[in-house]
């Protein structure tokens, strides 16, 4: 990306990261969800950013498909697309983490480089990685998009799609603060145990 803005400064705001926390009962932080299409991320996403607003804690779901109608619509799938619609989507949750909201973020993020990238903006502990690991199969068997039958017939024809998993690559998270194994855990058990992992790092202040 070329940085093209020259003579521009930041302007400091008067409100501690301790009063947002008095505020919202949250250490805000990016959860950060990351697997195949048909894994299960937006549906956990969903789900736990329910629960945690029903709880009183500010959280918000940053979803790929969804961005992607907005904010990335002139993104597609190339390697480079993918690491800006990756990059906006971290500046979008760095500032919902800024401003006291827990930002529960659902990507494919198939690079490894643009998930780091990410984590090295914010503080030590504030960016959490969660696997929503399932093998191919099973997401090929759920493909509530019908996007794996796409990409299968795309490719029996000679053409690619470029489907994560498929005809593209996905970089698993090598130490992801959470793995959840979405072929065999409940969407239930799955936020549970993020909810708990919040719990015991404090980020959430009950
Ligand atoms: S990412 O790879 O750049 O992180 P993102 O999560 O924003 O992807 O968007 C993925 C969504 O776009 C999928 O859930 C699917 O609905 C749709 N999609 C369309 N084409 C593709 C493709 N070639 N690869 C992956 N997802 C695709």
């Amino acid at each position: 990306m070329t940085i093209k803005a020259t003579n521009i400064i930041r302007h400091a705001g008067k409100v501690a990261p301790d009063e947002r926390t008095a505020a919202t009962g949250n250490r805000p932080c990016i959860v950060w969800l990351t697997g195949l299409s048909g894994c299960g991320k937006s549906t956990i996403a969903m789900s736990l950013e329910h629960q945690l607003v029903a709880s009183g804690h500010p959280a918000y779901v940053l979803d790929g498909d969804n961005l992607r109608h907005g904010l990335n619509r002139d993104l597609g799938f190339s390697p480079e697309e993918r690491a800006e619609n990756i990059r906006r989507a971290g500046e979008v949750a760095r500032l919902f983490a800024d401003a006291g909201v827990i930002a529960l973020c659902s990507f494919i993020s198939p690079y490894a480089a643009d998930r780091d990238a990410i984590r090295a903006m914010v503080e030590p502990g504030q960016f959490v990685e969660v696997f929503v690991d399932a093998p191919l199969n099973i997401c090929e068997q759920r493909d509530p998009k019908g996007l794996y039958k796409k990409a299968r017939a795309a490719i029996a024809e000679g053409r690619p799609l470029m489907l994560t998993g498929v005809d593209a690559p996905y970089e698993a998270p090598r130490h992801p603060e959470i793995h959840l194994h979405t072929a065999s855990q409940s969407v239930e058990e799955c936020v549970k145990s993020i909810l708990a992992y919040l719990r015991r790092e404090s980020r959430l202040v009950d």
